[in-house]
């Protein structure tokens, strides 16, 4: 028998952290006002409070346009063709993301550019960018990912020299800021998701920010069946899709996101500490802050394991950590070209044909170093609800996570099924879990 909980012995923690999400009467009696009302649906578009709330959101990060959608996924995709982006289009991409930043580009039949991540911040690495554009670049789509900010004034000096569009990403970054400028309202359109696992949910659901009104009356039109936007200023038509957000969904994201900001403080405050408790321990490193990122959204607390220092594989540190009583992931996204979830036949995506003897193979053409290294040793993922209880809840988390390291010669070539289940992929994973958020 060991001392750690893995082989044996007593875990750092028996109790569970904050659950998530959280709600309190004013969700409550928003459902069941809305319930009453027997105006659920999103339209006619928009409906009252799906509007009240994306304009409230919007104003929250400085830009002037917001509209609630069905998820972030269908955000990217409302952004994309808000933007115009046309068949056969380039969007550059980071490679270590949600494969959901990825999948709308391919459905408008546009290509993705995989351009690696910045070690410093896991974030797309704005010193690689120039090299990725071609003639046929129209967007960067940067991710705002974990609890950092991609370097928005090298890619908005990028994106203007070039007359390029930028979407960013920040299904990860509601309520962060980037020199005291929202999430999202530095670049062209912001995208955001309220999946049941991000800083505020509505089980799903998304929305697109932007300041551009041509950019929002596009975006109307394309999410509400291809119907003119309520300002019609640029008569512009096409046909579109109902990506719509409920009534039931909206009210409940009004309550969230008056919740946000303290939520925010206590979350931040806890990292802060959980992170000067481990910092110094010999084979841990740490992403490193920006002053321009002038306030942190964080969802997940993201840090270095080595590998090679401990002699035990990622997986095996987190097992334990798990096994401690501590949530955790490490195998949270791959760099998406290598990824189950990302199959890619030519024959359904013409663009990467197009021009070419053979068509673009996606999937062995990028060689993203710093993004593998992320995905498949380095990176552990700590999500963001356990650390919006008390002092006592965060030194849990770092007495386990010391623990896990000062016992590490325990687990060298040790087989467990916490350890099996922490080397699996997004794709793998549904087979075991019982949830997924
Ligand atoms: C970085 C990133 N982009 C896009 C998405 C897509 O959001 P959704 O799951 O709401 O479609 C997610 C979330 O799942 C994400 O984490």
């Amino acid at each position: 028998m060991g001392k750690l909980a893995i082989t044996g012995g007593k875990p750092v923690r028996k109790k569970p952290f904050s659950a998530w999400p959280i709600y309190t009467n004013k969700e409550k009696q928003g459902l069941l006002r809305v319930l009453a009302s027997r105006n659920w649906g999103g339209y006619p578009f928009p409906n009252k409070i799906a509007h009240n709330f994306a304009q409230k959101f919007a104003r929250f990060h400085g830009a002037k346009y917001g509209l609630a959608v069905a998820n972030g996924t269908i955000a990217i995709e409302i952004a994309l063709k808000a933007i115009g982006i046309q068949p056969g289009d380039e969007v550059i991409v980071p490679a270590y993301t949600w494969e959901g930043t990825v999948g709308p580009i391919m459905l408008l039949n546009a290509v993705p550019v995989f351009v690696d991540v910045d070690p410093d911040t896991y974030c797309l690495d704005a010193k690689l960018i120039e090299n990725a554009i071609t003639a046929k670049t129209r967007a960067i789509l940067p991710v705002h990912l974990a609890m950092r900010f991609a370097d928005m004034d090298e890619i908005m000096r990028i994106a203007r020299e070039r007359k390029i569009a930028v979407i960013e990403d920040c299904a990860h970054a509601h309520g962060g800021k980037w020199r005291n400028k929202g999430a999202g309202a530095t670049g062209d359109v912001g995208c955001f998701s309220f999946q049941s696992s991000k800083l505020m949910t509505a089980g799903e659901g998304g929305a697109v920010i932007t300041s551009n009104l041509e950019c929002c009356e596009r975006a109307q039109s394309f999410m509400n069946c291809g119907r003119a936007s309520i300002t019609d200023q640029f008569k512009h038509r096409m046909i579109g899709f109902n990506y719509r957000i409920s009534e039931l969904q909206a009210v409940i994201l009004q309550a969230q996101l008056e919740r946000l900001p303290q939520q925010a403080k206590v979350r931040q405050a806890n990292m802060d500490y959980f992170e000067k408790r481990i910092r110094g321990t010999p084979g841990l490193d740490f992403l490193k802050r920006d002053p321009r990122q002038t306030r942190v959204a964080a969802y997940q607390y993201v840090f270095k394991y080595s590998p090679e220092h401990f002699g035990a594989p990622r997986a095996a540190f987190l097992g334990a950590l798990q096994t401690e009583g501590v949530p955790c992931d490490g195998l949270f996204y791959e760099p998406v070209y290598k990824s189950a979830l990302f199959p890619v036949e030519a024959k359904e995506w013409p663009a990467l044909s197009w021009g070419r003897e053979t068509p673009l193979d996606l999937k062995s053409s990028y060689d993203c170093p710093v993004s593998a290294r992320a995905a498949y040793d380095e990176a552990v993922w700590l999500p963001h609800h356990i650390f919006l209880g008390g002092r006592k809840d965060t030194d849990d988390i770092a007495n386990a996570v010391l623990k896990v390291c000062e016992n590490i010669q325990e687990l060298r070539g040790m087989k467990h099924s916490a350890i099996e289940t922490k080397g699996m992929s997004r794709a793998e994973r549904p087979r075991v879990e019982k949830r997924q958020w």
